[in-house]
């Protein structure tokens, strides 16, 4: 079947394309590279021509408060009446583990606005929410780092391959539309602090990470559990350890 995916040059889009076409199944890339803009709504109609589902995974280029919610709520409205039109059968989107619980930042209140209007929409639907992705973790650090020295709060994380991740939506995207929300994950658990350090340590990156109940995430607060999945139901396989070993040179999300 037609699968569009919307972000399909990206981190996650670009394995995701690979995988669905490894399936057997026609997955086709669309985001501005390939003239598809969400945002304007330009080349939509003509790519989403006999397709039966849309999996985005696209991402704002800017995470500023007005701008990635401009972003978010713009392009999934643009995408949700194009694909009413279209007749698209499912329609699936790569969320982030705890966006709905507080206190949550802007990028996290503008994922749950995707999702809430994927939800009120009628198209069939599955929202598949990620924790965080290996490669995201040099990104993790550099906005933690202040005077050189890396200030996290006392919080869990549970990351995972972004393979993993485009292999869970993969198999999300060519099932039956779930109609809710499901949680995805690593195969550990790290304290935030333990999760840098190790990541850091395999780089040679010298730099001291320190535990500060009053530090955030990504400049908002952050709760011990607001990253970890409460219900997940599936772990990527793939361990830290492992994916450091195997890539020199992490990808910068
Ligand atoms: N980072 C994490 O740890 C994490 C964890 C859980 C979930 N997620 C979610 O995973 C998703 C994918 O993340 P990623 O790291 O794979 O993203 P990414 O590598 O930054 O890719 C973003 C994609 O969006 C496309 N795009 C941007 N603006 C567009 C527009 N106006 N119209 C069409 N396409 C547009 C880009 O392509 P062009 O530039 O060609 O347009 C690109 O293909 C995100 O929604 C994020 O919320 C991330």
């Amino acid at each position: 079947m037609k699968i569009v995916v919307i972000g399909g040059s990206g981190l996650i889009g670009s394995k995701l394309v690979k995988n669905l076409q490894a399936m057997g199944h026609e997955a086709v890339a669309a985001s501005r590279q390939s003239g598809v803009n969400t945002l304007t709504g330009e080349g939509l109609a003509g790519i989403l021509q006999g397709a039966s589902v849309v999996v985005d995974v696209s991402n704002s280029p800017s995470f500023e408060e007005k701008a990635v919610m401009a972003f978010f709520e713009t392009s999934t409205r643009n995408l949700l009446s194009k694909e009413a039109a279209a007749g698209v059968r499912h329609h699936v989107v790569l969320s982030v583990v705890g966006v709905d619980r507080p206190p949550q930042n802007p990028y996290f209140r503008a994922k749950l606005a995707q999702e809430t209007l994927l939800q009120k929409s009628s198209i069939p639907y599955s929202i598949v929410r990620a924790t965080q992705f290996f490669e995201f973790f040099p990104s993790m650090a550099d906005a933690a780092t202040d005077g050189g020295k890396i200030r996290v709060p006392p919080a869990l994380v549970q990351p995972m391959a972004a393979d993993d991740v485009a292999a869970a939506v993969a198999k999300v995207a060519v099932g039956q539309p779930l109609n809710k929300m499901v949680e995805i994950g690593g195969p550990n658990r790290f304290s935030y602090d333990d999760f840098l350090r190790q990541g850091l340590a395999a780089r040679n990156d010298s730099r001291e990470v320190i535990v500060d109940p009053k530090a955030g995430y990504f400049g908002a607060p952050l709760n011990e559990r607001t990253l970890v999945p409460d219900d997940q139901t599936e772990t990527g396989p793939t361990h830290f350890k492992t994916w450091l070993g195997a890539t020199r040179t992490p990808v910068e999300n």
